[in-house]
């Protein structure tokens, strides 16, 4: 018999299954830039503006000119190793700015571990944070003093949450309550932030911006192509238009006009039951389903179970819009960016102005996708952005061996994708958006995550995480090694220079793994050291000097991957160091790194520690069981008796307020 997983270690395993404050250049210069022209659009200038560029934009006011190609990260290696609590690189600070648990809301109670309700945490910070993303305030401005903050909040570990949850099978044990809190713990936080008069940043307690967008209480429309489809109907809601919250967000995006991009992951664990339509069976099968063991969520509400709802999961795994400047604004699911497991949602304009959004759809075998608006982004208009994520074309990545590539649209009645096999329409092309892919012969990677565009140099970087499943007779260029515990980090390069064009030109700057194992195939910098290597990318993100940070998931597997905790790093992409990796910071056991996010000015690095305690304990020396609620592998970051590690994010800044890394 094989060993049963928790609920917990089944989640954080779902991906591996197969199926500047210095003077800078006006905001329309940015634009321009970025677009790569000169000529300044009509209205630029106008106040409006400053509610309709983006923090991605402003941070090229630092990059650009000043871009150094030999720059290489100047801090001191953080050692390799695993234990309790987290490390960062001499020289800087990591200073916790927000818990689980902690106050969100003006009227929220102070978190009570031992009395938990999902009123509570409604009102207080979720769990599992993982994506970051930063909206200087005011709107438009390249404030790195004051801005808010985009959280995602990924999924529970409700056996840490809780006394007397077993890691074996929580389940038995969810009440009411405890499967609310779970629902109030998951989806995203808005929170604005400040430095204080000592530099120190806080959380503005008092904020109206202050927010909580959970799938216990958050209704949401749908939009785009496959809004009110049949298919998206359901006994609750009969129209297809309107859905109660999102669930499972991972790596997202800011788009130029400074909405919040959140994606939906594993949303198939979050279902019950068996469906009673067949319809949807080899749909759902696609997806992942049934997911095995899920969150019992569908016990008190039937939406998640799917022989009540058989048609609810076609109403998740989409991308959702939220504009964090109205706290009383509806989020919206874009339907037009497809449905899979979204990771990842970083944009890119065109040279003629249009949008483009970069995705991953995480799981070993499965695709890179990017969307093209129809409409070009409006910065002297920020409503008129309010449904340019609605048309478009939907893109799905084919990379070929000799380092060229291709993406292949998505687009009903093109390629196959019609009536005959299947697809009456483009909603059916989104809702089933895997198998369209699959037809139009797309490429299956190593898990996409995170996929991040880089303003300084055009180039996009896509972190494949690890694929363990892949065989031998499976290798090809782009997904070079078999049992692939390691994972490596794809570069593209734009066809013309145009993030607009189909065609694109593909190499590995790395290919991850301890280098001085032959067998492993690790590629590197030759004078990548001991504590610079590392393995499973996931989340990224791009400095105002053009220079990549690397956050990694090795999940329960660390111990054969690296070795080492998870962490930090950074990537050199450019000189002579290209492929050089440095380690600024080491996460505690269990924990992932997630959501790297800078300040416009770089100063600033504001970094989630996702599941401290949580995965992989088995092979933690000296600890060698699974973490439960009243036995840890750590209480990070309080380490108080009776309060168990606690998902937190860190502000970590240069001791000398000098950029970060620097
Ligand atoms: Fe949620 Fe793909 O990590
Ligand atoms: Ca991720
Ligand atoms: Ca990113
Ligand atoms: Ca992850």
């Amino acid at each position: 018999m094989t060993e049963r997983k928790s609920l917990g270690e089944e989640l954080a395993a779902a991906d591996d299954e197969p199926v500047a404050r210095a003077t800078s250049p006006s905001l329309a210069t940015l634009w321009q830039r970025r677009i790569g022209r000169r000529d300044v659009l009509a209205g630029f200038g106008k106040a409006a503006l400053l509610a309709s560029v983006s923090p991605a934009i402003l941070s090229l006011a630092a990059c650009g000119d000043s871009y150094a190609p030999d720059d290489i990260f100047g801090f001191e290696e953080v050692p390799r190793g695993v234990d309790e609590t987290h490390h960062i690189a001499a020289d800087h600070n990591a200073d916790v700015l927000i818990r689980w648990g902690d106050p969100v809301l003006p009227n929220a109670p102070p978190f009570d571990i031992a009395n938990q309700s999902a009123a509570a945490q409604l009102r207080q910070f979720g769990y599992n944070n993982d994506y970051i993303g930063f909206v200087p305030l005011p709107l438009g401005s390249n404030s790195s003093d004051r801005g808010l903050l985009c959280i995602h909040h990924e999924y529970t570990n409700d056996n840490l949450m809780h006394a007397g949850m077993t890691a074996e099978d929580p389940r038995e044990n969810f009440t009411r309550e405890i499967v609310e809190i779970s629902m109030a713990a998951h989806g995203g936080t808005i929170v604005e932030v400040a430095r204080g008069k000592d530099g120190k940043w806080l959380v503005v307690r008092d904020s109206e911006y202050n927010r909580r967008i959970t799938p216990l209480t958050t209704d949401m429309t749908i939009s785009g192509p496959a809004a009110g489809h049949p298919r998206l109907q359901t006994g609750e809601d009969p129209t297809g238009h309107n859905v109660i919250g999102t669930i499972n967000n991972c790596a997202g995006g800011i788009t130029p006009w400074g909405t919040w991009l959140m994606s939906e992951e594993n949303f198939n664990f979050y279902f019950i039951g068996e469906p009673a339509d067949e319809m949807e069976a080899a749909n759902h099968a696609r997806m992942g389903f049934p997911a095995g063991r899920a969150y019992p969520w569908g016990l008190y509400h039937k939406r998640f179970d799917l022989s009540v709802e058989p048609k609810e999961p076609n109403r998740y795994g989409w991308v959702v819009e939220v504009d964090p400047l109205d706290p009383f604004s509806t989020p919206v699911k874009r339907t037009a960016l497809g449905r899979f497991k979204h990771e990842g949602c970083e944009n890119a304009a065109t040279k003629d102005g249009r949008l483009v959004i970069y995705m991953g759809d995480d799981q070993q075998f499965e695709y890179l996708y990017k969307f093209i608006t129809a409409g070009k982004v409006d910065s002297d208009d920020r409503a008129a952005s309010a449904s340019l994520l609605d048309e478009g074309t939907l893109y799905v990545a084919r990379f070929e061996e000799d380092g060229s590539g291709k993406w292949m649209p998505l687009v009903h009645g093109k390629n196959g994708l019609d009536a005959a096999n299947g697809f009456a329409s483009q909603a059916d092309v989104l809702i089933e958006t895997r198998r369209a892919a699959d037809l139009v012969g797309a490429t299956p990677l190593d898990r996409p995550e995170d996929v991040e565009p880089n303003p300084a140099t055009g180039k996009i970087y896509v972190a494949l995480t690890n694929s363990k499943e892949r065989r031998q007779d499976q290798v090809d260029g782009v997904n070079p090694r078999a049992a692939n515990l390691w994972g490596q980090i794809v570069e593209m390069e734009p066809g013309d220079g145009d993030h607009g064009s189909e065609n694109f030109t593909w190499t590995l700057i790395v290919k991850c793994g301890e280098p001085r194992f032959p067998a492993i195939g690790a590629a590197w910098h030759p004078d990548i050291g001991e504590n610079g290597w590392f393995t499973c990318p996931d989340n990224m993100a791009v400095d105002p000097k053009g220079r990549l940070w690397v956050a990694t998931d090795q999940g329960s597997g660390w111990d054969a991957s690296s070795g080492s905790a998870d962490g930090l790093y950074a990537l050199a992409t450019v000189g002579e160091k290209r492929g050089l990796a440095r380690r600024i910071f080491r996460a505690p056991i269990g924990a992932e790194v997630c959501g790297p996010c800078f300040t416009p000015d770089g100063t600033t690095l504001f970094l989630a520690v996702q599941h401290p305690g949580a995965d992989g304990t088995k092979n933690y020396k000296g600890f060698e069981r699974d973490s439960t609620f009243e036995d840890p592998a750590t209480r990070w970051p309080d380490f108080e008796p009776g309060m168990p590690p606690r998902p937190s994010l860190l502000v970590i800044t240069a001791k000398n307020g000098g950029p970060v890394g620097a």
